[in-house]
């Protein structure tokens, strides 16, 4: 997939999920096979910009080579203003963020809300577009509710605004996150632009993956939920949505290496940002619990899953790493 100047290998991407791919599990997924990894949405707000949350998605990682800062916002020279900003801490690409559902977000008329107002969109998708020189993209629903599925006109004015490419996650901003994902919603959008599209919603595994590529004729595609303690996913899809075999789970050990890498750039990362120990290791247990849930599971004796009740409490990080030990240890007896 070409996206701009830059040819993007392997066309599976990690989708941005705000409080969840932070830079530390961009970097896992990167290092596991994700093409690109876009950051959580940051405000354009001219007021929110300073803040702690938005100042940090605003910067990219310096050990991403292609940072996408995504922006929400409805005021088109606000966010071209904020796409400078990113540019300017190192973005490579701005993504522009037309599908959250997300209630306080189109209570202000942002995310999908703006897929309503097609010519809003389409002042904002040029205000940005003119305002930086690196490419520029846009995600989006396939429209508000059935009765307005208009992914197909707003791709177009993407592409004409000088936009790089399009995401469609496949479902209307009424369904949210439930119904099924319209295969033939997106290859609607495929249809009508010659800019790469990239199939979004409900893509857990290779099979899904293929699936999507084939019934809509998308570029690449995009994963968000399933890539929750099982960043190996884009190795997979990578491999298989290249005629490769499927290289399949994880071992236990490759498990463990990946838990504590992750643990180690979280630590890191979080105080280095001014995060106190305790809190560092709490914001950690949501990837835990997805990270354990499944080798817990598959543990008859139920010592594994015990021993996850009590992991997902630990507050020390040194508790913690002993606790993960145990935790394996005690599923490489059983196995
Ligand atoms: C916790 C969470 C946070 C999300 N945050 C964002 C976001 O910041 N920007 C965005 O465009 N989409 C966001 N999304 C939507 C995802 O990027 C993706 O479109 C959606 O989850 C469907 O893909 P999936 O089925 O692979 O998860 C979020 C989704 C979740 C579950």
């Amino acid at each position: 997939m070409q996206i701009g100047p830059y040819n993007i290998e392997g066309g599976v991407v990690l989708a941005p999920m705000a409080g969840v791919t932070d830079a530390p599990f961009r970097r896992i997924c990167l290092r596991r096979g994700a093409s690109l990894a876009v950051g959580e949405m940051a405000s354009s707000k001219e007021g929110l910009r300073t803040t702690d949350m938005t100042m940090r998605r605003l910067a990219c990682d310096a050990q991403d080579q292609l940072p996408v800062v995504q922006l929400l916002g409805a005021d088109p020279l606000e966010m071209a203003s904020a796409a400078q900003t990113a540019v300017a801490c190192g973005a490579k690409i701005i993504d522009i963020n037309f599908g959250c559902p997300a209630r306080v977000v189109c209570g202000k008329a942002c995310g999908s809300a703006i897929m309503r107002e097609p010519q809003l969109a389409q002042s904002i998708m040029r205000s940005v577009a003119d305002a930086v020189s690196v490419p520029v993209t846009v995600k989006m629903r396939t429209g508000w509710d059935e009765h307005s599925k208009n992914a197909p006109l707003l791709a177009r004015m993407a592409q004409d605004a000088g936009l790089s490419a399009v995401t469609v996650h496949g479902r209307t901003r009424a369904q949210r996150f439930s119904g099924t994902v319209s295969l033939s919603d997106i290859a609607a959008v495929v249809h009508a632009v010659t800019i790469p599209v990239i199939a979004n919603g409900d893509i857990d595994g290779p099979q899904a993956a293929l699936r999507a590529l084939r019934a809509s004729g998308a570029a690449a595609v995009m994963v968000g939920r399933a890539a929750r303690g099982n960043p190996w996913i884009f190795q997979r899809i990578r491999a298989v949505c290249s005629g490769r075999p499927d290289p399949g789970e994880p071992s236990l050990d490759e498990r463990r290496l990946t838990v504590f890498e992750h643990l180690e750039e979280h630590l890191k990362y979080w105080m280095s940002e001014g995060c106190q120990e305790r809190y560092a290791v709490r914001s950690f247990r949501m990837h835990l619990r997805p990270y354990l849930k499944e080798a817990a599971c598959a543990d008859a004796s139920g010592a594994a899953g015990r021993l996850l009740d009590v992991i997902v409490r630990t507050d020390e990080a040194e508790c913690l790493r002993e606790n993960l030990e145990t935790f394996f240890s005690s599923l490489r007896e059983t196995n």
